[in-house]
Protein backbone atom coordinates (compact mmCIF):
# COMPACT_ATOMS: atom_id res chain seq x y z
CA UNK A 1 0.00 0.00 0.00
CA UNK A 2 1.35 3.52 -1.12
CA UNK A 3 0.41 6.87 -0.68
CA UNK A 4 1.16 9.47 -3.19
CA UNK A 5 0.41 13.23 -3.60
CA UNK A 6 2.75 15.85 -5.36
CA UNK A 7 3.73 18.97 -3.42
CA UNK A 8 1.77 22.20 -5.05
CA UNK A 9 3.02 24.69 -2.43
CA UNK A 10 6.11 26.70 -1.63
CA UNK A 11 6.85 25.49 2.06
CA UNK A 12 9.52 28.03 2.78
CA UNK A 13 11.88 27.33 5.67
CA UNK A 14 9.50 24.54 7.11
CA UNK A 15 9.74 21.70 4.76
CA UNK A 16 12.92 21.50 3.12
CA UNK A 17 12.91 17.82 3.90
CA UNK A 18 9.70 16.44 2.56
CA UNK A 19 10.10 14.85 -0.24
CA UNK A 20 8.30 16.40 -4.03
CA UNK A 21 6.62 12.52 -4.41
CA UNK A 22 5.76 11.75 -0.50
CA UNK A 23 5.56 8.02 0.32
CA UNK A 24 4.76 6.71 3.41
CA UNK A 25 6.32 3.07 2.80
CA UNK A 26 7.45 2.70 6.58
CA UNK A 27 4.60 3.38 7.59
CA UNK A 28 2.64 0.93 5.62
CA UNK A 29 5.28 -2.03 6.32
CA UNK A 30 4.71 -1.23 10.11
CA UNK A 31 0.80 -1.52 9.72
CA UNK A 32 0.72 -4.71 7.40
CA UNK A 33 2.83 -5.85 10.91
CA UNK A 34 0.16 -4.68 13.38
CA UNK A 35 -2.21 -6.01 11.05
CA UNK A 36 -1.27 -9.12 12.70
CA UNK A 37 -0.84 -8.55 16.37
CA UNK A 38 -3.44 -5.57 17.12
CA UNK A 39 -7.21 -5.99 15.91
CA UNK A 40 -7.29 -3.85 12.66
CA UNK A 41 -3.73 -3.03 13.10
CA UNK A 42 -5.27 -0.31 15.98
CA UNK A 43 -5.55 0.30 19.42
CA UNK A 44 -7.35 3.77 19.20
CA UNK A 45 -10.19 4.05 16.97
CA UNK A 46 -9.80 7.57 16.54
CA UNK A 47 -6.47 7.39 15.01
CA UNK A 48 -7.51 4.75 12.19
CA UNK A 49 -7.14 6.98 8.82
CA UNK A 50 -7.55 4.42 5.49
CA UNK A 51 -5.77 3.47 3.96
CA UNK A 52 -3.46 2.99 6.85
CA UNK A 53 -2.38 5.61 9.60
CA UNK A 54 0.96 7.44 9.17
CA UNK A 55 3.24 6.13 12.52
CA UNK A 56 5.03 9.01 14.10
CA UNK A 57 8.95 8.75 15.25
CA UNK A 58 9.61 12.39 17.04
CA UNK A 59 8.32 15.08 17.66
CA UNK A 60 10.00 18.55 18.85
CA UNK A 61 8.24 21.65 19.46
CA UNK A 62 5.62 22.16 17.62
CA UNK A 63 6.90 19.68 14.64
CA UNK A 64 6.28 16.04 14.48
CA UNK A 65 8.36 13.43 12.35
CA UNK A 66 7.15 10.35 11.10
CA UNK A 67 8.95 6.97 10.76
CA UNK A 68 9.69 7.85 7.06
CA UNK A 69 11.43 11.08 7.94
CA UNK A 70 9.12 13.68 6.68
CA UNK A 71 8.08 16.87 9.41
CA UNK A 72 4.71 17.83 10.03
CA UNK A 73 3.12 20.98 11.67
CA UNK A 74 1.55 19.20 14.53
CA UNK A 75 -2.00 21.06 14.60
CA UNK A 76 -3.75 18.31 16.22
CA UNK A 77 -0.96 17.84 19.45
CA UNK A 78 -2.72 14.48 20.66
CA UNK A 79 -5.84 15.32 20.41
CA UNK A 80 -6.08 18.81 22.38
CA UNK A 81 -3.72 17.81 25.08
CA UNK A 82 -0.22 19.02 24.12
CA UNK A 83 -0.83 22.35 24.96
CA UNK A 84 3.31 23.11 24.92
CA UNK A 85 4.30 20.75 22.11
CA UNK A 86 6.88 17.83 21.82
CA UNK A 87 9.01 16.78 24.50
CA UNK A 88 9.19 20.68 26.31
CA UNK A 89 12.48 21.25 28.25
CA UNK A 90 10.71 21.99 31.49
CA UNK A 91 8.57 19.56 31.51
CA UNK A 92 11.14 16.50 30.15
CA UNK A 93 13.29 17.98 32.91
CA UNK A 94 10.47 17.64 35.47
CA UNK A 95 9.94 14.07 34.76
CA UNK A 96 13.86 12.75 34.16
CA UNK A 97 13.98 14.38 38.02
CA UNK A 98 11.11 12.38 38.50
CA UNK A 99 12.35 9.02 36.63
CA UNK A 100 15.76 8.68 38.85
CA UNK A 101 13.88 8.48 42.10
CA UNK A 102 10.90 6.06 41.11
CA UNK A 103 7.79 6.14 38.87
CA UNK A 104 5.01 5.13 41.21
CA UNK A 105 4.28 3.59 44.68
CA UNK A 106 2.12 2.12 46.88
CA UNK A 107 2.31 5.21 48.99
CA UNK A 108 0.66 9.23 48.26
CA UNK A 109 3.55 11.23 47.22
CA UNK A 110 3.74 14.96 48.02
CA UNK A 111 3.47 15.96 44.09
CA UNK A 112 -0.51 15.18 44.12
CA UNK A 113 -0.84 17.45 46.99
CA UNK A 114 1.32 20.19 45.42
CA UNK A 115 -0.39 19.72 41.90
CA UNK A 116 -4.15 19.62 43.22
CA UNK A 117 -3.29 23.02 45.19
CA UNK A 118 -2.25 24.65 41.84
CA UNK A 119 -5.09 23.31 40.03
CA UNK A 120 -7.42 24.67 42.63
CA UNK A 121 -6.38 28.02 43.61
CA UNK A 122 -6.50 28.59 39.66
CA UNK A 123 -10.08 27.37 39.25
CA UNK A 124 -13.02 28.75 41.77
CA UNK A 125 -14.96 25.91 40.89
CA UNK A 126 -12.52 23.65 42.70
CA UNK A 127 -12.36 22.93 45.79
CA UNK A 128 -11.57 19.94 46.05
CA UNK A 129 -9.29 17.19 42.85
CA UNK A 130 -9.50 13.24 42.56
CA UNK A 131 -7.04 12.01 39.89
CA UNK A 132 -7.42 9.18 37.67
CA UNK A 133 -6.10 7.72 34.37
CA UNK A 134 -7.99 8.85 31.30
CA UNK A 135 -10.63 11.37 30.20
CA UNK A 136 -13.24 8.63 30.04
CA UNK A 137 -12.16 7.41 34.05
CA UNK A 138 -12.72 11.19 35.31
CA UNK A 139 -16.37 10.47 33.42
CA UNK A 140 -17.08 7.49 34.89
CA UNK A 141 -16.17 8.23 38.42
CA UNK A 142 -17.58 12.35 37.88
CA UNK A 143 -21.48 10.17 37.27
CA UNK A 144 -20.70 7.74 40.02
CA UNK A 145 -20.19 10.59 42.66
CA UNK A 146 -23.69 12.41 40.96
CA UNK A 147 -24.96 9.06 42.07
CA UNK A 148 -23.47 8.51 45.40
CA UNK A 149 -24.20 11.96 46.29
CA UNK A 150 -27.69 12.20 45.04
CA UNK A 151 -29.12 8.60 45.62
CA UNK A 152 -30.55 9.20 41.98
CA UNK A 153 -29.77 6.50 39.43
CA UNK A 154 -30.14 7.99 36.26
CA UNK A 155 -27.63 11.38 34.04
CA UNK A 156 -28.96 13.30 31.73
CA UNK A 157 -26.57 13.66 28.28
CA UNK A 158 -26.88 16.46 25.37
CA UNK A 159 -27.18 14.49 21.89
CA UNK A 160 -24.46 13.62 19.88
CA UNK A 161 -21.87 14.40 22.53
CA UNK A 162 -18.27 12.59 23.66
CA UNK A 163 -17.65 12.35 26.89
CA UNK A 164 -15.32 9.28 26.64
CA UNK A 165 -16.02 5.08 27.00
CA UNK A 166 -17.92 4.72 29.94
CA UNK A 167 -21.04 3.22 28.57
CA UNK A 168 -23.71 5.67 29.86
CA UNK A 169 -21.64 8.46 28.79
CA UNK A 170 -21.46 6.91 24.73
CA UNK A 171 -25.20 7.22 25.31
CA UNK A 172 -26.36 8.73 21.61
CA UNK A 173 -22.98 9.73 20.63
CA UNK A 174 -23.29 8.79 17.24
CA UNK A 175 -27.51 8.43 16.82
CA UNK A 176 -28.75 9.47 13.49
CA UNK A 177 -31.61 10.21 11.81
CA UNK A 178 -33.45 6.69 11.46
CA UNK A 179 -32.95 6.25 15.36
CA UNK A 180 -32.77 9.32 17.24
CA UNK A 181 -36.52 10.39 17.08
CA UNK A 182 -38.85 13.67 17.09
CA UNK A 183 -40.12 14.65 19.60
CA UNK A 184 -37.57 14.07 21.82
CA UNK A 185 -34.26 12.64 21.39
CA UNK A 186 -34.29 8.86 22.35
CA UNK A 187 -31.19 6.96 23.99
CA UNK A 188 -29.35 5.14 21.55
CA UNK A 189 -26.88 2.68 22.02
CA UNK A 190 -23.33 3.38 20.59
CA UNK A 191 -21.87 -0.42 20.97
CA UNK A 192 -22.98 -3.19 19.49
CA UNK A 193 -24.70 -4.83 23.00
CA UNK A 194 -25.06 -2.19 25.09
CA UNK A 195 -27.76 -3.28 27.40
CA UNK A 196 -31.34 -1.72 27.35
CA UNK A 197 -30.89 -0.96 31.00
CA UNK A 198 -28.24 1.33 30.36
CA UNK A 199 -29.94 3.20 27.84
CA UNK A 200 -33.08 3.29 30.08
CA UNK A 201 -30.59 5.16 32.49
CA UNK A 202 -29.96 7.90 30.42
CA UNK A 203 -31.98 10.65 29.38
CA UNK A 204 -31.21 12.65 26.47
CA UNK A 205 -31.63 16.41 25.31
CA UNK A 206 -30.90 18.30 22.35
CA UNK A 207 -27.45 20.82 23.00
CA UNK A 208 -28.79 24.30 22.16
CA UNK A 209 -32.19 24.13 23.12
CA UNK A 210 -32.82 25.21 26.33
CA UNK A 211 -36.63 25.18 26.86
CA UNK A 212 -36.73 21.37 25.25
CA UNK A 213 -33.93 20.42 27.88
CA UNK A 214 -35.70 21.85 30.96
CA UNK A 215 -38.83 20.33 29.46
CA UNK A 216 -37.01 16.67 29.56
CA UNK A 217 -35.07 17.76 32.68
CA UNK A 218 -38.08 18.17 34.84
CA UNK A 219 -40.01 15.23 33.29
CA UNK A 220 -37.48 13.13 34.56
CA UNK A 221 -36.37 14.84 37.49
CA UNK A 222 -37.36 12.59 39.92
CA UNK A 223 -34.31 9.96 39.01
CA UNK A 224 -31.83 12.17 38.04
CA UNK A 225 -28.44 12.47 39.33
CA UNK A 226 -26.98 14.90 37.02
CA UNK A 227 -26.91 16.60 33.58
CA UNK A 228 -22.85 16.05 31.77
CA UNK A 229 -22.56 18.64 29.23
CA UNK A 230 -19.43 19.87 26.93
CA UNK A 231 -19.94 23.35 26.42
CA UNK A 232 -17.63 23.87 23.42
CA UNK A 233 -18.60 19.95 22.14
CA UNK A 234 -16.01 18.35 19.30
CA UNK A 235 -18.32 15.98 17.76
CA UNK A 236 -21.29 18.41 17.81
CA UNK A 237 -19.27 20.72 15.12
CA UNK A 238 -16.87 22.54 18.22
CA UNK A 239 -19.41 24.92 18.41
CA UNK A 240 -20.13 26.38 21.54
CA UNK A 241 -23.17 25.93 24.13
CA UNK A 242 -24.80 29.36 24.49
CA UNK A 243 -25.58 31.29 27.18
CA UNK A 244 -28.95 30.74 27.44
CA UNK A 245 -28.62 27.09 27.14
CA UNK A 246 -25.76 26.74 30.13
CA UNK A 247 -27.99 29.38 32.69
CA UNK A 248 -30.89 27.20 32.21
CA UNK A 249 -29.48 24.15 32.83
CA UNK A 250 -27.68 25.74 36.02
CA UNK A 251 -30.73 26.82 36.80
CA UNK A 252 -32.97 23.66 36.53
CA UNK A 253 -30.47 21.71 38.27
CA UNK A 254 -30.35 23.53 41.23
CA UNK A 255 -33.84 23.77 41.65
CA UNK A 256 -34.06 20.10 40.65
CA UNK A 257 -31.28 18.67 43.21
CA UNK A 258 -29.48 17.67 40.13
CA UNK A 259 -25.64 18.07 39.56
CA UNK A 260 -24.43 20.42 36.80
CA UNK A 261 -21.16 18.39 35.59
CA UNK A 262 -18.85 20.12 32.81
CA UNK A 263 -17.18 17.87 30.83
CA UNK A 264 -13.91 19.92 30.03
CA UNK A 265 -11.37 17.18 29.03
CA UNK A 266 -11.05 19.31 25.94
CA UNK A 267 -12.50 22.73 26.93
CA UNK A 268 -10.05 23.13 29.75
CA UNK A 269 -8.35 25.13 27.15
CA UNK A 270 -10.40 28.09 27.07
CA UNK A 271 -8.57 29.55 29.64
CA UNK A 272 -6.72 30.03 33.14
CA UNK A 273 -10.06 29.28 34.70
CA UNK A 274 -11.32 26.75 32.05
CA UNK A 275 -13.96 26.79 30.03
CA UNK A 276 -16.15 27.49 32.83
CA UNK A 277 -14.26 30.81 33.64
CA UNK A 278 -14.92 31.37 29.61
CA UNK A 279 -18.66 30.73 29.60
CA UNK A 280 -19.19 32.18 33.51
CA UNK A 281 -21.30 29.52 34.56
CA UNK A 282 -19.89 27.34 37.56
CA UNK A 283 -20.61 23.67 37.54
CA UNK A 284 -20.46 21.35 40.87
CA UNK A 285 -18.07 18.96 39.06
CA UNK A 286 -16.03 19.38 36.38
CA UNK A 287 -13.92 16.22 34.52
CA UNK A 288 -10.38 17.54 33.31
CA UNK A 289 -8.12 15.44 31.45
CA UNK A 290 -5.67 16.00 28.39
CA UNK A 291 -3.07 19.21 29.39
CA UNK A 292 -2.97 18.46 32.74
CA UNK A 293 -0.75 15.63 32.30
CA UNK A 294 1.95 17.44 30.41
CA UNK A 295 2.21 14.91 28.05
CA UNK A 296 1.18 11.76 29.98
CA UNK A 297 -1.91 10.02 31.24
CA UNK A 298 -4.27 11.34 32.80
CA UNK A 299 -7.80 12.22 33.78
CA UNK A 300 -9.68 14.55 37.42
CA UNK A 301 -12.67 15.73 38.46
CA UNK A 302 -13.28 18.56 40.54
CA UNK A 303 -15.70 20.56 42.76
CA UNK A 304 -17.18 21.65 45.60
CA UNK A 305 -15.90 20.08 48.86
CA UNK A 306 -19.37 19.13 49.60
CA UNK A 307 -19.79 16.61 47.00
CA UNK A 308 -16.00 15.48 46.64
CA UNK A 309 -16.52 14.33 49.97
CA UNK A 310 -18.04 10.61 48.19
CA UNK A 311 -14.77 9.77 48.05
CA UNK A 312 -13.56 10.55 51.54
CA UNK A 313 -12.81 7.57 53.40
CA UNK A 314 -11.66 9.00 56.91
CA UNK A 315 -15.07 7.94 58.21
CA UNK A 316 -15.14 4.36 56.68
CA UNK A 317 -16.17 3.25 53.13
CA UNK A 318 -16.48 5.74 50.86
CA UNK A 319 -20.30 6.66 49.65
CA UNK A 320 -18.40 6.09 46.08
CA UNK A 321 -14.96 4.13 46.54
CA UNK A 322 -12.48 4.83 43.82
CA UNK A 323 -9.06 2.55 43.44
CA UNK A 324 -6.47 3.09 40.27
CA UNK A 325 -2.91 1.85 40.38
CA UNK A 326 -1.50 4.87 38.85
CA UNK A 327 -3.67 7.63 40.27
CA UNK A 328 -1.77 10.24 40.79
CA UNK A 329 1.36 8.59 40.27
CA UNK A 330 3.91 11.04 40.12
CA UNK A 331 5.30 10.94 36.76
CA UNK A 332 1.98 12.65 35.36
CA UNK A 333 1.62 14.85 38.40
CA UNK A 334 5.28 16.75 37.75
CA UNK A 335 4.77 16.84 34.22
CA UNK A 336 1.75 18.39 35.13
CA UNK A 337 2.52 20.74 37.38
CA UNK A 338 5.25 22.11 35.11
CA UNK A 339 2.99 22.21 31.95
CA UNK A 340 0.33 24.04 33.68
CA UNK A 341 3.17 26.19 35.89
CA UNK A 342 4.20 27.18 32.29
CA UNK A 343 0.38 27.95 31.37
CA UNK A 344 0.41 31.85 32.82
CA UNK A 345 -2.79 34.00 31.95
CA UNK A 346 -0.36 35.58 29.23
CA UNK A 347 0.19 32.24 27.92
CA UNK A 348 -3.40 31.47 27.69
CA UNK A 349 -4.11 35.13 26.20
CA UNK A 350 -1.43 34.69 23.54
CA UNK A 351 -2.19 31.27 22.37
CA UNK A 352 -6.21 32.71 22.21
CA UNK A 353 -4.85 35.29 19.48
CA UNK A 354 -3.58 32.99 17.62
CA UNK A 355 -6.98 30.99 17.51
CA UNK A 356 -7.98 33.80 16.30
CA UNK A 357 -5.58 34.66 13.87
CA UNK A 358 -5.83 30.74 12.66
CA UNK A 359 -9.66 31.07 12.81
CA UNK A 360 -9.94 34.88 10.82
CA UNK A 361 -7.32 33.75 8.40
CA UNK A 362 -9.32 30.12 7.42
CA UNK A 363 -12.79 32.11 6.87
CA UNK A 364 -10.49 34.69 4.85
CA UNK A 365 -9.48 31.59 2.55
CA UNK A 366 -12.99 30.42 2.39
CA UNK A 367 -13.86 33.53 0.92
CA UNK A 368 -10.85 34.03 -0.76
CA UNK A 369 -11.36 30.57 -2.77
CA UNK A 370 -15.30 30.57 -2.94
CA UNK A 371 -15.18 27.12 -1.55
CA UNK A 372 -18.40 26.65 0.54
CA UNK A 373 -17.06 26.05 3.95
CA UNK A 374 -16.97 27.19 7.59
CA UNK A 375 -14.30 27.20 10.61
CA UNK A 376 -15.16 26.89 14.44
CA UNK A 377 -13.93 26.99 17.81
CA UNK A 378 -12.37 29.24 20.55
CA UNK A 379 -9.67 29.74 22.01
CA UNK A 380 -6.58 27.53 21.06
CA UNK A 381 -9.04 24.74 18.88
CA UNK A 382 -10.60 25.09 15.96
CA UNK A 383 -12.42 23.04 13.06
CA UNK A 384 -12.61 23.03 9.51
CA UNK A 385 -16.10 21.78 8.20
CA UNK A 386 -16.77 21.68 4.25
CA UNK A 387 -20.18 23.13 4.47
CA UNK A 388 -21.68 26.48 5.36
CA UNK A 389 -24.81 24.95 6.83
CA UNK A 390 -25.27 27.17 10.28
CA UNK A 391 -24.33 24.74 12.58
CA UNK A 392 -26.10 25.39 16.28
CA UNK A 393 -26.76 21.83 17.45
CA UNK A 394 -25.62 18.04 16.61
CA UNK A 395 -28.16 17.49 14.24
CA UNK A 396 -27.19 20.69 12.08
CA UNK A 397 -23.25 19.62 12.52
CA UNK A 398 -24.33 16.08 11.40
CA UNK A 399 -26.30 17.08 8.45
CA UNK A 400 -23.08 19.75 7.48
CA UNK A 401 -21.34 16.33 7.90
CA UNK A 402 -22.47 15.18 4.62
CA UNK A 403 -19.49 16.75 3.07
CA UNK A 404 -16.94 14.11 4.54
CA UNK A 405 -15.36 13.89 0.97
CA UNK A 406 -14.32 17.10 0.28
CA UNK A 407 -12.98 17.33 4.24
CA UNK A 408 -10.84 13.75 3.65
CA UNK A 409 -9.99 15.75 0.62
CA UNK A 410 -8.61 18.79 2.51
CA UNK A 411 -6.95 16.66 5.44
CA UNK A 412 -5.57 14.51 3.03
CA UNK A 413 -3.65 17.10 0.74
CA UNK A 414 -2.30 18.84 4.31
CA UNK A 415 -1.09 16.12 5.30
CA UNK A 416 1.21 15.44 2.17
CA UNK A 417 1.97 19.03 2.24
CA UNK A 418 3.21 18.47 5.92
CA UNK A 419 0.35 19.84 8.17
CA UNK A 420 -1.25 17.52 10.83
CA UNK A 421 -4.81 17.89 11.85
CA UNK A 422 -7.67 15.52 12.79
CA UNK A 423 -9.53 13.69 9.78
CA UNK A 424 -12.64 14.94 11.67
CA UNK A 425 -10.77 18.78 10.92
CA UNK A 426 -10.26 19.16 14.23
CA UNK A 427 -6.54 21.36 14.98
CA UNK A 428 -5.47 23.13 18.54
CA UNK A 429 -2.26 25.20 18.85
CA UNK A 430 0.73 24.51 21.22
CA UNK A 431 2.91 27.57 22.60
CA UNK A 432 5.49 26.91 20.59
CA UNK A 433 3.67 28.41 17.93
CA UNK A 434 3.92 32.08 16.89
CA UNK A 435 2.41 33.53 14.20
CA UNK A 436 5.03 32.47 12.01
CA UNK A 437 3.39 28.95 12.05
CA UNK A 438 0.07 29.92 11.32
CA UNK A 439 0.78 31.94 8.58
CA UNK A 440 1.91 28.41 7.18
CA UNK A 441 -0.66 26.76 7.94
CA UNK A 442 -2.59 29.30 6.70
CA UNK A 443 -0.64 29.16 2.99
CA UNK A 444 -1.32 25.44 2.45
CA UNK A 445 -4.18 25.63 3.54
CA UNK A 446 -5.75 28.14 1.02
CA UNK A 447 -3.97 25.70 -1.39
CA UNK A 448 -5.92 22.61 -0.48
CA UNK A 449 -8.81 24.12 -0.65
CA UNK A 450 -7.91 25.26 -4.70
CA UNK A 451 -6.99 21.84 -4.78
CA UNK A 452 -10.38 20.25 -3.57
CA UNK A 453 -12.13 22.73 -5.87
CA UNK A 454 -10.34 22.04 -8.96
CA UNK A 455 -10.84 18.14 -8.08
CA UNK A 456 -14.22 17.84 -7.32
CA UNK A 457 -14.38 19.99 -10.51
CA UNK A 458 -13.18 17.25 -12.09
C1 LIG B 1 -14.99 15.86 25.96
C2 LIG B 1 -14.25 14.57 26.20
N1 LIG B 1 -14.52 13.85 27.28
C3 LIG B 1 -13.87 12.70 27.56
C4 LIG B 1 -12.88 12.24 26.72
C5 LIG B 1 -12.16 10.96 27.05
O1 LIG B 1 -10.84 11.25 27.42
P1 LIG B 1 -9.71 10.12 27.27
O2 LIG B 1 -9.45 9.93 25.81
O3 LIG B 1 -8.53 10.68 28.02
O4 LIG B 1 -10.27 8.88 27.92
C6 LIG B 1 -12.55 12.97 25.58
C7 LIG B 1 -11.49 12.50 24.66
O5 LIG B 1 -11.22 13.06 23.64
C8 LIG B 1 -13.26 14.17 25.30
O6 LIG B 1 -13.00 14.88 24.20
Amino acid sequence: MKRHATMEVSLGNFGTDIMSEPTYETSSALFERATEYLPGGNSRTTVWAAPFPVYAASGEGCWLTDVDGRRYLDLLNNYTSLLHGHAHPVIMDAVRGQLDIGTCFPLPTKSEVDFAELLCGRVPGFEQIRYANSGSEAVMIALKAARAHTGRPKIAKCEGSYHGSYDFAEVSLDSAPDTWGNAEPKSVPYSAGTPQSVLDEVVVIPFNHPEESERILRANAAHLSCVLIDPLPNRGGLIPATREFLETLRRVTTELGMLLIFDEVISFRLGFEGAQGAFGVTPDLTTIAKIIGGGFPVGAVAGSRDVMAVFDPRRGKPLAPHGGTFNANPVTMVAGQAAMTLMTQDEFKRLDLLGDRIRDGAAQAFADTGVDGQITGMGSLFRIHMSSTPLIDYRASLAAATQAPALARVVQYLQDNGVLIAPTGLGALSTPMTEVEIDHFLEIFKSALLHNATRSAA
